[in-house]
């Protein structure tokens, strides 16, 4: 037999930023996929059904529908013991046959670490074949609803504890890439894989390319800890906004600057760059500009001024 086995796929977190781009990419490899989530009517072009991670009916309803070779795994968004459905989650698909699983993790959190940490560490024993990506901070964080997307939105600044820390952020286009390659080579990763963009970024750097990029004045601003919180804390719970503000002062201490060339390794293209992604996505208006004025009343930047 030659080239790629016809694999069938079940796809978790198929509406999210990974997900939805792992359902496409598998379906253009020619790979039968069932795309998963609460909301499965928003899947489009893919077989759609209904899965949740805390009803655990809708796992047996899922895995007892036709034997799936492989499954790619977006945990629980926000649940700080994501162990404790996924464990159970992957007996069940092991037990339903399911022989590889690819984990999308973080990578400031190793195997045996917190959260996702114990589902890794946990995955080699559980499935014959896995593999765990550990992507750094997506470049999509600065669209939709993260935090730095809204302080981008309203302020047109990014506010930081670490205006040197230095972060190489990876298009999430990039993570499905090496997802599905993960889930579809005959050969199983059965590794970790530290998934980054090709340059490690400061604040000030990536003011810079979207200033160029939209024709405005983007800055990064140096706060302490507290005003970013209280910052925060403006849209979010508290408790939340501590845990992103820690992770910021975090890249001031370094060791977020890694770039690595997994990527490319894995995928034969080179990971998109952050202007490319700030420049195809101000073309199709999904990147917001804010423009503070000097009385602090942020309004939107006019898009017409760039163009
Ligand atoms: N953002 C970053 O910079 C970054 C960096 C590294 C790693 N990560 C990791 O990436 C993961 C995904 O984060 P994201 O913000 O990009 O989210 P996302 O994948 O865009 O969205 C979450 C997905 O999970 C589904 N989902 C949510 N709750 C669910 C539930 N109870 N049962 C079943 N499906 C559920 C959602 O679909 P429905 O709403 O339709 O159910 C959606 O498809 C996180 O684990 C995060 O740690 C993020």
């Amino acid at each position: 037999v030659t080239g790629e086995p016809s694999r069938t796929v079940l796809v978790l977190g198929a509406t999210g930023k990974t997900g939805r781009q792992v359902v496409r990419h598998l379906r253009a490899r020619g790979a039968s996929v069932v795309a998963a989530s609460r909301h499965p009517d928003v899947v489009p072009a893919a077989e759609a059904v209904a899965f949740d991670w805390y009803d655990p009916r809708s796992w047996s309803a899922v895995l007892e529908s036709r034997r799936f070779d492989a499954t790619y795994l977006v945990p629980p968004v926000r649940d700080p013991e994501p162990a404790t459905v996924m464990l159970p989650f992957l007996r069940a698909a092991r037990e339903a046959g399911v022989r590889r699983a690819v984990l999308l993790g973080a990578k400031p959190v190793p195997a045996g670490g917190p959260g996702i940490g114990r589902v890794a560490a946990r995955l080699p024993e559980l499935l014959p074949e896995w593999a765990v990506l550990r992507p750094s901070w997506f470049m999509q964080d600065f669209l939709g609803e993260h935090y730095l997307a809204r302080m981008l939105g309203t302020r047109g600044a990014l506010l930081t504890t670490s205006p040197g820390g230095r972060l190489a952020f990876i298009d999430t286009a990039d993570v499905a890439a090496v997802a599905t390659e993960a889930l579809l080579r005959p050969e199983p990763p059965n590794t970790e894989l530290i998934l980054t963009g090709p340059e490690a970024l400061t604040y000030t750097d990536v003011a810079a390319i979207l200033s160029r990029v939209a024709g405005s004045d983007v800055r990064a601003r140096t706060v302490d800890a507290p005003e970013l919180v209280s910052e925060l804390a403006a849209t979010m719970p508290r408790a939340l906004a501590s845990l992103l503000v820690a992770a910021d002062e975090a890249l001031g201490r370094g060791g977020s600057d890694e770039v690595s060339d997994t990527v490319e390794q894995t995928t034969g293209h080179r990971p998109r760059t952050f202007e490319e992604f700030a420049l195809a996505a101000w073309a199709d208006g999904t990147l917001r500009i804010g423009r503070e004025d000097d009385a602090g009343d942020p309004a939107p930047l006019d898009r017409s001024r760039s163009t």
